[in-house]
């Protein structure tokens, strides 16, 4: 059984939604996905909600019949980078694929992000859906090579992110010292699908490095996210689903000779909130009204606020979430878990009433990473 730490929470924030109608919502800008102060005005209520991060997803390719918010929306580092002028505790996360991306540009984005942020980025690594290899010039790779890739993707990003031990830079003008040589690092990575010298030209943030969350699901998933992710988002509609997936990584976790309290589990759930059972209902339909043929279906969190902070505990206890992942269905669904589950939460001493660091790592309740050049 792991040791408990407080319930940690995050807002994954997409834009109009992540359904076909929330967009129609009188209370949803339609243009909420490309829309800054539509992001700032939330990123600022989840740090007033007391999250521990924002958490951004994203897609690869598109096509007709998706969801709006993916057919028009922001790149995920960028708005973070902006985000991140207008909050102060409150965690950035970003998805970026490892089949998609270049492993020196992440590591350099990523690490630029948790400097400009003072500590608090962090980036879902995934593979991502093969349909993406078609826009990044990758058609010669295929499905089987995702996983290879992102193993080698990782390696090279956190050795990377190591190129410099954290007292290397002495940057004395009195004597003219700006940097210790020996403290700086090569890498000098040979794969099979990548190449890369290094150094990185960036030294290392308040928290170390940026956190590192991987979402996916099958047995090549687990075994890399088991050496490489501070925390895994799970896809669990039940709770017997989410507790044999936290035991399954608790054994692939302490095979890599890691402890498991210093591993989250994340699951997203997407409630709907009222002060009463009815209010909830009346929500629900409300959405279900925006456009009759569509039907979403009603969530696993929903009800009274009462009801769903129970729910939440249960799974909490059951040690099969460290991290909840709140998407909004309805277009006030943050404001609602905020201004009803949230004090529920507190005053039963699961979920924080203040920020308990400066940094994303000290919120989550992660260990720093030491430099491995350091130990
Ligand atoms: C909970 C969860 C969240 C995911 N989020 C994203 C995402 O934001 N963007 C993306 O391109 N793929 C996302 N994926 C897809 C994964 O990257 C991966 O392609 C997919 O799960 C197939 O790998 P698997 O067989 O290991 O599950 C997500 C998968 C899961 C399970």
């Amino acid at each position: 059984m792991k040791e408990k730490k407080q319930l940690k929470i995050g807002g994954i924030i997409d834009g109009v939604g992540w359904n076909y109608m929330g967009w129609r919502h009188p209370d949803m800008p339609a243009n909420a996905s490309e829309n800054i102060d539509y992001y700032v005005q939330k990123a600022k209520r989840l740090e007033e909600g007391k999250f521990d991060t924002i958490f951004l997803v994203d897609v690869s390719h598109i096509g007709p019949g998706m969801i709006p918010h993916y057919l028009s929306m922001f790149e995920g580092v960028s708005i973070l980078s902006a985000l991140s002028m207008v909050t102060h505790s409150i965690g950035l996360t970003a998805t970026i694929a490892t089949s998609y991306a270049d492993p020196f540009t992440v590591a350099r984005q990523m690490a630029s992000l948790d400097k400009i942020s003072n500590g608090r980025a962090g980036w879902n690594a995934v593979t991502s859906n093969p349909g993406g290899l078609a826009n990044y010039s990758r058609t010669h790779l295929s499905k089987a090579d995702l996983y290879p890739m992102k193993k080698e993707f990782l390696e090279i990003v956190e050795g990377l992110w190591d190129s410099y031990e954290d007292d290397a830079f002495i940057r004395d003008k009195e004597s003219g010292v700006f940097y210790d040589h020996r403290k700086m690092h090569a890498l000098n990575y040979r794969g099979n699908y990548f190449s890369v010298d290094g150094p990185l030209n960036i030294s290392r943030s308040r928290q170390g490095r940026p956190v590192i969350f991987q979402a996916g699901s099958s047995s090549d998933f687990m075994n890399i996210a088991s050496k490489h992710a501070d925390g895994v988002f799970l896809p669990a509609d039940n709770l017997e689903d989410a507790k044999a997936f936290s035991q399954e990584l608790k054994r692939r976790v302490e095979l890599e000779g890691r402890s498991f309290d210093d591993f989250l589990l994340a699951i997203s759930h997407n409630p709907i909130v009222g002060q009463t059972e009815r209010e909830a209902e009346e929500k629900f339909q409300e959405l279900q009204a925006l456009m009759p043929i569509y039907r979403i279906q009603k969530p696993k969190l929903f009800g009274s606020a009462e009801k769903v902070a129970d729910q939440i505990q249960s799974w909490y206890e059951a040690g099969a979430m460290d991290l909840l992942l709140i998407r909004q269905e309805h277009p006030l669904g943050f404001d609602d878990f905020i201004d009803l589950v949230v004090p529920i939460l507190q005053e039963r001493g699961i979920f924080r009433k203040e920020y308990e660091s400066n940094n994303l790592r000290g919120n989550l309740g992660l260990p720093y990473p030491e430099n491995r050049y350091s130990i």
